[in-house]
């Protein structure tokens, strides 16, 4: 009997063609951000305390257009809004439906210190709940991206 197999035979049927171990560097790279940071579930959660720490935050309320809209505007909706707009920008399967970034905060008077303070508490909240140094930096990206939007005064 001759049991001789091809070695490369051998290796899928140990390994299988969707395994992890089988999937090669490209493969890997091509995994969007929304599935690296685990999907829906952790990117909810991780909103979540990202607006739980915004909302009551002293130095972004002492802005009195930021203090009224948080008083007037419902947490839960900032929280499903967001997190519908972190899905769809990490290329998870939602649609984000809210306004536009320069509508929904052109009144509110944003400057760069209140923005820098928005992005430390960001920060705060990834590392809180581990989230990897690339996908953090790639978060940062998108919240980056949208700056040009949301800061329109730089006094304070
Ligand atoms: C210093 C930075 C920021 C502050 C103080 C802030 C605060 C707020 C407040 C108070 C509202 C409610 C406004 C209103 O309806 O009157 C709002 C809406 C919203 N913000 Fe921000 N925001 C900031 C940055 C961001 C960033 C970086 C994002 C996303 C990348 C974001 C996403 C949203 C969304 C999706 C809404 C809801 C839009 C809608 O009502 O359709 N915000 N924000």
């Amino acid at each position: 009997m001759n049991l001789w197999i091809p070695l490369g035979f051998v290796a899928v049927l140990l390994t299988g063609p969707h395994s992890p171990v089988a999937q090669s560097g490209a493969e890997q790279k091509q995994q969007s951000l929304y599935d690296r940071l685990g999907g829906l579930a952790p990117i909810s959660v991780v909103v979540d305390d990202f607006i739980n720490a915004l909302v009551p935050d002293a130095v972004l309320n002492a802005n009195p257009a930021i203090d009224a809209a948080r008083k007037r505007v419902p947490a839960p909706y900032l929280k499903y809004h967001v997190t519908a707009m972190v899905c769809q920008a990490t290329g998870g399967p939602c649609r984000y439906h809210g306004r536009e970034m320069k509508e929904s905060h052109a009144h509110l008077n944003i400057t760069e210190p209140e923005w820098d303070r928005m992005v430390s508490l960001f920060k705060e909240v990834l590392a809180k709940n581990k989230v990897p140094a690339k996908e953090t930096k790639e978060l940062l990206e998108i919240v980056d991206s949208t700056k040009a939007d949301i800061v329109v005064s730089r006094q304070k």
